[in-house]
């Protein structure tokens, strides 16, 4: 019925609206055409084939059979959301970045949270790390601050992701498993590079099941630079504290959920905004100089590394609130491209040999997820402030330069389109020196401190938990060779979580892991 009461209107503007009945709009073709029929295709015959010249299923067709996109490489599970960040006070003397000019200003953001290793279509409560993604929309240019609910990484270098994530997601022969750690190939890649064994106590930590994404908190990991209008800079790295508190599930809540709803944590999100129970952060700083990077224990450049709250407080700087769930979950939470070279005026980067390699992958990665160089002309990852470049042409292009002039200089005049500043970003000119070589500076070598650190600074309660997630996870690894290699380096990191950890999986206590060059001379497996 409502297909025979298609009507064409005529709006007051002039413009035409098909309508279906009262406000119903008409089922159209891409092209504008109304349609009368979708419940048949067309045929010769009530029997016969269907029609080539039938347009309206060819195109319905089609359209259909292109609608996945290639899932994200890693942190393909994710749920995003619409807010502000709204900063308490100028940090002028610190950054010239424009967000943090003026006390009281706002600034829209979209962010995504994410588990890493896990499928498009796996569990939310899978034993992770989270994703969590910012994309602030400045008035100076997009801001991307691409982080993660744990303040330091397995690796030093962006050369090793491929073979983390490799490790980390479903075995090539098998096709699992797909959302957890607790594998072989895992465990084998962990036990043979040292570095990865302060994130490997954290991962094992109550962190890893948050009890949803409003209670987690957010870092930023590598040290950024802040950069005043005198061009002088300062060390930061990036904090996100939530106003709920940290809090998580327990491991058999978890698997118990992963069953029950597997889509808990996007399900609590969606309802909390829904409900007006609008979930928030504070930003925070923390800030050193070049001195204080001089004396640190550790190099700042080593993202398996956190600078203690205790040596360098946390400054708090703003507040991050999710107000608004997305119209659509393909064209905003899919299609949104975080990128960590996405930076602004008054940040810039560190040498940070992973966040260097980052800068490179995501740009790279989303012109294969998203098909066209285009994406960022997408609303959801388009600047809200004005740009102009003359990047032209590419599949789906939307903004071509206009006018005669697409390169510079010209000589058009005001008709030549834009002209650079020396207001516009400065990349901070600092020095360096040095062989070209491949190789890590010395301050990256101790892979054990931080990790024990971590451990004595749990609860009772907690330290337990970092015990049972061991024996869990290990009880998984088929070969006995893997688990003693695990258990070497956990003897570094405290004997007595080693000694629990043999204990729960029925194994000796192995003799201290040797260095990590070592270890891999001798890869026959036992
Ligand atoms: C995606 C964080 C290291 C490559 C992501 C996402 C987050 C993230 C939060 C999901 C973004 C979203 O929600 O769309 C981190 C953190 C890292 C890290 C905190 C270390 C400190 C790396 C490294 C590489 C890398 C070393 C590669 C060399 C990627 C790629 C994606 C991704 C390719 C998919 C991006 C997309 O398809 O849009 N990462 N990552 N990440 N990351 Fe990382």
């Amino acid at each position: 019925a409502t297909i025979a009461d298609a009507s064409i209107q005529r709006g007051q503007g002039g413009e035409t609206h098909q309508v279906a009945g009262g406000k119903t709009p008409v089922l159209t073709t891409r092209q504008g055409v109304p349609v009368s029929d979708d419940q048949n295709s067309l045929k010769l015959g009530l029997r016969g084939p269907t029609l080539m010249e039938d347009s309206h299923f060819r195109e319905k067709i089609f359209h259909f059979d292109h609608e996945r996109i290639p899932e994200r490489v890693v942190h393909a599970r994710g749920f995003g959301a619409h807010g502000f960040f709204e900063a308490y006070e100028s940090l002028a003397d610190i950054t010239r970045a424009d967000i943090f000019q003026r006390a009281g200003e706002k600034t829209p953001v979209f962010v995504r949270f994410s588990t890493v290793a896990g499928n498009k279509g796996s569990a939310d409560l899978a034993r992770d790390v989270r994703g969590f993604a910012v994309k602030f929309y400045t008035k100076e240019g997009n801001w991307d601050l691409v982080g993660n609910n744990i303040p330091v990484f397995f690796i030093q270098d962006a050369i090793k992701f491929p073979d983390l994530i490799h490790a980390a997601k479903q075995e090539p022969d098998r096709g699992f498993p797909q959302a957890q750690t607790a594998h072989d190939n895992f465990w084998d890649f962990i036990s043979l590079m040292p570095e990865s064994i302060h994130m490997a106590l954290w991962i094992m930590s109550d962190r890893t099941i948050p009890r949803s994404f409003r209670f987690m908190e957010g870092f930023g990991v590598h040290s950024f630079r802040l950069i005043n209008a005198d061009g002088k800079s300062t060390y930061v790295k990036f904090h996100w504290k939530p106003k709920l508190g940290l809090q998580s599930v327990a491991w058999n809540e978890a698997v118990k959920l992963n069953g029950a709803d597997p889509d808990f944590h996007r399900r609590d999100l969606w309802d909390a905004i829904q409900t007006g129970n609008y979930p928030e952060w504070e930003l925070g700083l923390q800030l050193f100089d070049d001195a204080f990077a001089d004396e640190f224990d550790f190099d700042i450049l080593d993202a398996t590394k956190i600078i203690p709250e205790e040596l360098v407080p946390i400054r708090r700087v703003g507040r991050l609130v999710l107000d608004r769930t997305v119209d659509n979950f393909f064209n905003e939470t899919e299609q949104v491209a975080f990128q960590t070279g996405n930076i602004v005026p008054g940040i810039d980067f560190t040498n940070d040999p992973l966040l260097q390699g980052r800068n490179f992958s995501y740009l790279d990665t989303q012109l294969k997820r998203l098909g066209s160089p285009n994406f960022n002309d997408l609303p959801i990852n388009a600047p809200k402030c004005p740009f102009h470049t003359f990047q032209q042409d590419g599949h789906m292009t939307l903004n071509n330069p206009k006018g005669r002039a697409n390169y510079e200089p010209n000589s058009w005049g005001a008709e030549g389109g834009p002209r650079e500043t020396p207001k516009g970003f400065q990349t901070f000119p600092e020095e360096i020196t040095g062989e070209k070589r491949r190789a890590r500076a010395e301050l990256f070598a101790d892979h054990y401190s931080q990790a024990r650190q971590f451990y004595i600074s749990q609860t009772d309660i907690e330290q337990t938990h970092i015990k049972d997630a061991f024996v869990f996870e290990l009880s998984k690894v088929e070969r006995p060779d893997i688990r003693t290699r695990v258990l070497s380096h956990l003897v570094n990191v405290d004997e007595g979580l080693a000694a629990m950890v043999a204990d729960g999986l029925g194994m000796d206590v192995p003799d201290a892991a040797e260095p990590a060059r070592e270890i891999i001379a001798d890869l026959e497996p036992s």
